[in-house]
């Protein structure tokens, strides 16, 4: 089969394996903290000492951690295959970035990135956040982390319905499938002609929506995935 364009979603098991947690498998994140706290708007409203917490320790991980073999083999085939591979990712971590991935869509967003609640303004996040710190730009004390929680529309959404209309692979990694708009990317991308295959520990909630399956750690399956493709 001839492949011009791919687009690859990742999700948290691609970086399960440098030590990160997941959210749903068992002891995932959402086992030890309420989504409702933490991830949305009102939680942030609620108490932002207590999101601020939550992410500052996603970031001090994230800053710990290390890319494993499967980013290390995404960031390959995309730089094996210029301008034909977006990569698309859920994960709000850099490890992408740190295995030498060339682009890469944060659909909800990053920790590395800080956002002022007040006036939109952008800029690198320090190692921890706290209600107090004013923005740069306009001092309001509304610091928030430039991720998308609940309720909040996820980034880069025309960009990505561009890529899947014109893909004609679209591959889920790690991704359990769970929350939209990404769990129905495999559909759309499907309704558009695309092949489709899950890469993943164990079937995800829309396994049946894909044509093929790889199952097994990212860090063993994605690395042979890319070699039977550009090797
Ligand atoms: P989940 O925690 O929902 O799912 C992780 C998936 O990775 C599951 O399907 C596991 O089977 C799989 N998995 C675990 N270890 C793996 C490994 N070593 N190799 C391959 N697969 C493995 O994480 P996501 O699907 O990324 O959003 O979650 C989606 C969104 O829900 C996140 O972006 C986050 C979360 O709430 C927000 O916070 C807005």
């Amino acid at each position: 089969m001839s492949l011009t364009r791919i687009v690859l979603l990742t999700g948290a098991g691609v970086s399960a394996e440098s030590g990160l947690g997941t959210f749903r498998d068992v002891g995932g994140l959402w086992d030890r903290y309420d989504l409702a706290d933490v991830a949305t708007p009102e939680g942030f409203a609620r108490d932002p000492a207590l999101v601020l917490d939550f992410y500052n320790a996603r970031r001090a991980n994230m800053r710990a951690a290390s890319p494993n073999a499967a980013h290390q083999a995404l960031a390959r085939l995309q730089r094996a295959w210029p301008d034909r591979v977006t990569l698309v990712t859920q994960n709000i971590d850099d490890l992408h970035e740190r295995a030498g991935s060339p682009a890469v869509v944060h659909m909800h967003g990053e920790l590395g990135q800080a956002r002022c609640a007040a006036c939109g303004h952008l800029w690198p996040a320090p190692e921890a956040m706290s209600p107090a710190d004013p923005c740069p730009a306009c001092t309001a004390p509304a610091t928030r982390p430039d991720v998308v929680w609940f309720g909040e529309i996820p980034y880069h959404m025309e960009r990505i319905g561009a890529a899947l209309a014109e893909a004609d692979l679209f591959v889920a990694i790690g991704t359990s499938g769970a929350v939209y708009p990404a769990a129905g990317f495999v559909a759309e991308a499907a309704a558009r002609g695309a092949r489709t295959l899950e890469i993943n520990l164990a079937p995800s909630d829309v396994a049946d929506a894909f044509d093929d399956r790889l199952l097994g750690p990212a860090t063993k399956t994605v690395p042979a995935w890319v070699a039977s493709l550009i090797d």
